[in-house]
């Protein structure tokens, strides 16, 4: 029974201690790989957000001291996501680019207090626009619910223009218009804005995984779907010549979006562009690790990290997570 393969090559050996382990890992997590998504409205209190258990959206006060806590563990990158006051949204979304919005506030804030922190933003109408999408809506002759494209571009430019303007080290057009990074960059270069860089939501899919985010920031559509801005999930070439079009309009960084379930579309945008890739590990995904977790089925530490990881192994070089701080905590 006692029988000696006869094996010359044994994986096994590259498993056998701590050390060794260490030694031939591939793949590292760093707390600067992740980017902390954060929620924000314009009142004293935080609010616990019932949607995404563990976090809230911040008063300005408590959004700095939160950067302060992520900062301490590591974490150099945030984006802000507001939550905007049914009152100031209207049809053109004209408060997504007023000075002394919500936005612009809260970068101004960040930016004094810690300057070393990346400040990026996210360019779309969606918290701002009255109709919920992330561009401006009309009704065609036979009632159908269009998005104006090049309009809508034109408000990207003045809301992406606002946040330079406030500080905003990166921004970040999450609307998936098309020619809005050519747009964006050109507009920020025409006003000396040529060191804000653009980080490009490229291969952004039409995705059910955004569920909670919208519950958090009451930012559902009213009518109709994403579907004619936002990716098909069915596509994977679409992705690449999304890519092309963003890295010769000027993109510096490419997103892909959710993370997850688009591994390969990581892979893919990785193995074709020389520019730096993110990936984007949304409401949902976090959602369903917290909730599995929480029933006690899985292990919350273990599978987060783990998640991370294989976004990380598929070819991305930063993360948006809503993990980032607890991560950054334990790396
Ligand atoms: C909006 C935007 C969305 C997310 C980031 N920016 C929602 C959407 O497109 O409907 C989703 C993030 C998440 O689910 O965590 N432009």
């Amino acid at each position: 029974m006692s029988e000696k393969l006869t094996l010359p090559i044994r994986p096994r050996r590259n498993r056998k201690s701590p050390a060794v382990r260490g030694l031939v890992r591939e793949t590292t997590l760093r707390p600067e790989d992740l980017i902390y998504p954060l929620f924000l409205h314009d009142e004293e209190q935080n609010d616990a957000i019932e949607s995404m258990p563990g976090l809230y959206r911040w008063s300005l006060a408590g959004l700095v001291e939160e950067v302060g806590r992520a900062r301490e563990v590591g974490v150099r990158a945030v984006v802000l996501f507001p939550k905007i006051e049914e009152e100031l949204k209207s049809s053109h979304g004209e408060e997504c680019y007023n000075a002394d919005g919500l936005v612009p506030r809260a970068i101004r804030a960040i930016k004094k207090q810690y300057p070393d922190v990346a400040v990026i933003t996210d360019v779309a109408l969606d918290p701002y626009n009255s109709d919920g999408h992330d561009g401006i809506v009309v009704e065609d002759d036979a009632g159908e619910l269009k998005i104006l494209n090049d309009e809508t571009v034109e408000i990207l430019c003045r809301q992406a223009l606002c946040h330079a303007d406030a500080g905003a080290d990166v921004v970040s057009p999450s609307d998936m218009m098309d020619g809005r990074i050519g747009a964006i960059r050109a507009a920020l270069d025409a006003v000396g804005h040529e060191e804000v860089s653009l980080l490009s939501y490229t291969a952004k899919y039409a995705s059910a995984y955004y569920g909670p985010f919208r519950g958090a920031l009451d930012s559902a559509p009213k009518a109709g779907d994403k579907n004619t801005y936002q990716m098909d999930p069915a596509n994977r070439r679409e992705a690449l010549r999304e890519a092309e079009l963003d890295v010769a309009e000027g993109a510096d960084m490419l997103m892909v979006k959710p993370a997850g379930p688009y591994l390969d579309i990581v892979r893919d945008l990785a193995d074709s562009f020389a520019i730096p890739i993110a990936a984007y590990q949304v409401s949902g995904e976090y959602l369903m690790i917290k909730s599995a977790a929480a029933d006690g089925w899985i292990d919350e530490e273990k599978v987060s990290m783990e998640s991370l990881l294989g976004i990380k192994r598929a070819g991305a070089d930063m993360i948006l997570t809503y993990f980032a701080k607890d991560i950054a905590a334990r790396l």
